[in-house]
């Protein structure tokens, strides 16, 4: 058995939304963290501009979380939550409730951000079922949006490329417009002024399949995975609006703007629009542990509690949901949040962000800049009839350089821990700004 080591066979590891033959050829390999930092294989230090994969929140390596989790694992290694508890799972769900907007008190475990986003579409359903408005069964995305890789999500999802393959998908969705690249948003900085009244297409859609047939509206925040994609002023309130009238819910997906990233511990505090529900995973245990968690609101959970209490009121789990050791992870990040004061941290830093990121605006083959909060967005144009070459070119050029980003086709993403440093923003930007001079 081989055990532990930096140059392992590559061959039987199916790696996840990854070029395989590509990356075994040429193998980018992480072997430990810090703070701010990744080592890799070959023992360069790589200043981590992603959190991972806008998991690592409060930064790498918190010596609390391993404590934590191996203590836990020690005294009790697992406990089912399919009619049995353990205490931990319910301190977790009491302290998470705790961070969210009020009314927020019920909190549904899964493992990872696609569990989270199934679970929050089958509570929307389940939700007009238990009310008995048995006509509420269509579920509307977004174009652009991006809800994990189950079946549910990328129905609701708006990434071709993740539906292409994989059949008809769910039957009775539809999807609101993109917000990207609308006339005068370029170069905006924070929000976006113009696309509040694409919000309103929800009307149309509604208007076409009988509003009485829609069960929930499920969308980010601030889209991430196609680029960074800031919601225009006015239109997340808009949404709000137009959701009461169609008598639908409003479901977040929270997954990367949860925990901090946004400078208050959800997107619908820092954005100040409340959902229905909301989804999360990442941040929630920083990475060191898989875990997702849904919030619902006061008026869902409370659908779901009559009838006959020996009743389970809703099927739906997972083996693993409240798992012991991602509960212990869960608490010591949130610790360690309070105590480095990390909730607002990136509104701290924001204004540095911005300006160091729109620096970078002169560059060739720049066409956008986008940020928020601590994330940003620098869009590139892409090479003729090679979509994605340039972003991929400029990916590895800064890897080369010692700093980790991530491309979807030719927009940068950053999403860097929240306890990145001035003179860290800098050399990140610096690195990017090295990089797009040398790739063409
Ligand atoms: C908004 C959003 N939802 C859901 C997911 C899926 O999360 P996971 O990869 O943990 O299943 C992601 C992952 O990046 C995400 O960004």
């Amino acid at each position: 058995m081989q055990h532990r080591t930096n140059q392992p066979d590559l061959a039987a590891f199916w790696m996840p939304f990854t070029a395989n033959r590509q990356f075994k050829a040429d193998p980018r390999m992480l072997v430990s963290a810090s703070g701010m930092h990744y080592r890799s294989a070959d023992d360069r230090e790589i200043l981590d501009g992603t959190a991972g994969l806008w998991a690592v929140n409060a930064g790498h390596g918190h010596p609390e979380i391993a404590e934590a989790v191996g203590r836990q694992l020690r005294e009790l290694d697992y406990a089912p939550t399919f009619q049995m508890g353990h205490p931990l799972a319910f301190e977790f769900a009491t302290r998470l409730a705790s961070y969210a907007p009020d009314g927020f008190d019920h909190v549904f475990f899964t493992n990872s951000g696609s569990e989270s986003v199934e679970t929050a579409l089958k509570i929307a359903l389940a939700y007009h079922h238990a009310r008995g408005d048995y006509r509420r069964t269509r579920l509307i995305g977004r174009e652009r949006g991006y809800h994990g890789t189950n079946f549910g999500g990328i129905s609701v999802g708006g990434i071709v490329n993740n539906r292409r393959v994989f059949g008809p998908g769910l039957p009775g969705t539809d999807h609101l417009p993109h917000t990207h690249g609308l006339d005068g948003n370029r170069f905006a900085r924070g929000m976006p002024p113009h696309g509040a009244h694409l919000a309103r297409e929800l009307d149309r859609i509604a208007a076409l399949h009988g509003p009485e047939t829609i069960a929930a509206v499920i969308v980010e925040p601030v889209a991430g995975s196609t680029g960074v994609l800031p919601p225009p002023v006015g239109y997340l309130a808009e949404l709000r609006a137009a959701c009461d009238r169609v008598g639908c819910l409003l479901i977040f997906d929270e997954v990367i703007t949860g925990f901090g990233r946004l400078g208050a511990p959800f997107a619908s505090q820092a954005l100040d629009v409340l959902p229905d529900l909301f989804t999360t995973a990442k941040g929630i245990t920083n990475g060191a542990m898989p875990m997702g968690a849904v919030f619902a609101s006061a008026g869902v959970h409370q659908a779901f509690m009559h009838g006959p209490e020996n009743l389970i009121e809703l099927f739906h789990g997972y083996t693993c949901s409240g798992h012991p050791a991602a509960c212990a992870a869960g608490l010591a990040t949130m610790d360690i949040m309070d105590r480095d004061g990390l909730w607002s941290r990136a509104s701290e830093v924001t204004a540095h962000w911005e300006s160091s990121l729109h620096s970078l605006a002169d560059l060739p083959h720049v066409a956008d800049i986008r940020n928020l909060g601590l994330i940003g967005g620098i869009e590139l144009n892409p090479r003729d009839g090679v979509v994605g070459a340039r972003g991929y070119d400029v990916f590895t050029e800064v890897w080369r350089q010692g700093c980790l980003i991530r491309v979807t086709g030719d927009i940068i993403a950053l999403s860097p821990p929240l306890i990145i440093a001035p003179d860290q923003i800098d050399q990140l930007v610096a690195t990017i700004r090295a990089a797009l001079l040398k790739v063409h």
